[in-house]
């Protein structure tokens, strides 16, 4: 029997050609890049698309930004209404129990709660690689994330951030199906590029190379085949 793969819409112009019609739903995504290269508008338009297909989105915030600010700073994004905070798009701030966890499992716990009560199709944490505090257990905590995410029925995007030397968080790259690279390069006039590329995605073939993209009001567009 042929097993076919479960595709949604990840809601950016541009990247569902690039993966064959869309994301493979069930996974986990890795969306990595420095600062400022988009991981966190893509996981929202990724939950936006989610919230116009009626789909259930979460996201979890580790990085301190509450509701309220979070409001704020994609208030003039188009694509994202704020009445879908609270409704389509459940938002959660799980960096005051990060802060006070003894014990990473406390986290893992904890979402696993959120994601057995709401059981939201679409996921974005954001981000991943705020965990490294958790030090010496770092790798088990990976592990067991990838593996309370598998058994989820959702795509889950984790945000990972990088300094520009550093392409991707490799510890992270290894437990996920699929990884997203967001670069940006200067330009001769010393402007600056933005590019997408796509370096894995299991179970399904897609284009490779960086593909330039473009970030406003509306969103991420990827330009695919302009590098
Ligand atoms: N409404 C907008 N209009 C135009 N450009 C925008 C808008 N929103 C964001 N941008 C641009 O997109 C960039 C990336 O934003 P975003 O917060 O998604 O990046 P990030 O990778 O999550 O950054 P960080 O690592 O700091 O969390 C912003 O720095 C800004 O240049
Ligand atoms: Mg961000």
């Amino acid at each position: 029997m042929k097993y076919q793969l479960v595709r949604i819409g990840s809601g950016i112009p541009g990247l569902d050609g690039m993966t064959q019609g869309g994301l493979p739903f069930p996974s986990t995504i890795l969306v990595a890049g420095p600062a400022g290269t988009g991981k966190t508008t893509l996981g929202l338009q990724f939950l936006a698309q989610g919230a116009r297909d009626g789909e259930t989105g979460l996201f979890i915030s580790t990085l301190s930004e509450s509701i309220q600010w979070m409001l704020r700073f994609t208030s003039n994004l188009t694509f994202l209404k704020k009445e879908y905070f609270g409704q389509q798009i459940v938002y959660d701030d799980f960096s005051g129990l990060i802060k006070q966890a003894k014990d990473y499992r406390d986290v893992l716990h904890a979402l696993e709660e959120k994601l057995t009560t709401l059981m939201p199709q679409r996921v974005v944490i954001d981000s991943v690689t705020v965990f490294e505090r958790f030090k010496d257990d770092y790798r088990d905590l990976l592990y067991d994330f990838s593996v309370l995410l598998k058994d989820v029925q959702a795509t889950t995007i984790l945000t990972g951030e990088v300094d520009p030397t550093e392409p991707y968080p490799v510890e992270v790259a290894h437990v996920v199906d699929s990884v997203l690279l967001l670069t940006s390069s200067l330009t001769t006039e010393g402007g600056r590029n933005r590019h997408l590329e796509v370096l894995k995605m299991r179970g399904t073939n897609h284009v490779t190379g960086r593909h330039l993209m473009a970030i406003d009001r509306n969103g991420i567009t990827v330009q695919v085949g302009m590098g």
